[in-house]
């Protein structure tokens, strides 16, 4: 079991890259945020438990994304690879997924951080509009589809994220700061960190993350 993990404020790319680094190696993407996102549209218990926090753009309870993770990792089993986007996001969430790879016989390779200004951030969240039938991303200005509303490639309707709007937005900056930042840290200290830019090509930051990782 591999793993490694994108790190970075929300509307860094985390799900943009972890989406390309998938369709070119065996890494298997794990993004917390779209396991949360299903869990609130099915109704279940984890989701109707999420789903306050999710709307505010706060972090949903330790307990809740530690389980969450463990049924994963039991899922896939010992040989997988992972590259997970938006976990972890606390230090206490941070040392959970090391005991939980340990426990499974593997270990984090790279922690992977996507830097970009805050403008830039804020830029990509308000115009990002998604396909509720395949999970395409767009932007209303940078990648418009064809027709208004409309995904180009199977006809979906479009939709912005609930917690796409500016206050929840500048909310979830200031969660990440308070919350998540100190991990860049850790990881330092740890010799896992690998800086990327962020605020260049969504391929370019591809690329440079392909580049560093594991073996
Ligand atoms: P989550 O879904 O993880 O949201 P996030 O971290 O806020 O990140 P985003 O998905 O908004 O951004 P991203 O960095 O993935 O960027 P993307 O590639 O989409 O979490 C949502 C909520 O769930 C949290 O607020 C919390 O409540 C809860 N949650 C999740 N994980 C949790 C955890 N571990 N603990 C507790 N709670 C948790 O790109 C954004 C846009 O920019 C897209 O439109 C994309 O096309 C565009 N774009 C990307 N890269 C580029 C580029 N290089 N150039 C131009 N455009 C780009």
């Amino acid at each position: 079991m591999k793993a490694i993990v994108l790190l970075g404020a929300p509307g860094a790319g985390k799900g943009t890259t972890a989406e390309a680094v998938k369709g070119r190696t065996a890494f298997l993407h794990v993004s917390t945020g779209d396991m949360l996102r299903r869990a609130v549209k099915n109704g279940t218990d984890l989701g109707r438990r999420a789903e306050s926090y999710m709307k505010q753009g706060e972090l949903v309870p330790d307990e809740l994304m530690t389980q969450l993770i463990d049924e994963r990792l039991v899922k896939e089993g010992p040989e997988a690879l992972y590259v997970f986007d938006g976990y972890p996001r606390t230090v206490n969430q941070a040392e959970q997924l090391e005991q939980s790879l340990e426990r499974h016989g593997g270990r984090l390779d790279r922690v992977f951080l996507l830097d970009a200004p805050r403008p830039v951030l804020i830029e990509r969240l308000t115009g990002r509009r998604i396909c509720r039938q395949c999970g395409r991303n767009y932007h209303v200005v940078n990648v418009p589809p064809a027709k208004d509303g409309v995904c180009d490639a199977c006809g979906g309707e479009l939709y912005q994220r609930s917690d796409d709007t500016e206050d929840t937005i500048v909310n979830r900056l200031e969660v990440y700061e308070r919350q998540t930042h100190s991990l860049i840290a850790r990881y330092e200290a740890q010799g896992l960190l690998v800086r990327v830019d962020a605020g260049q090509q969504a391929d370019r930051m591809a690329a440079d993350v392909m580049a560093e990782l594991p073996e």
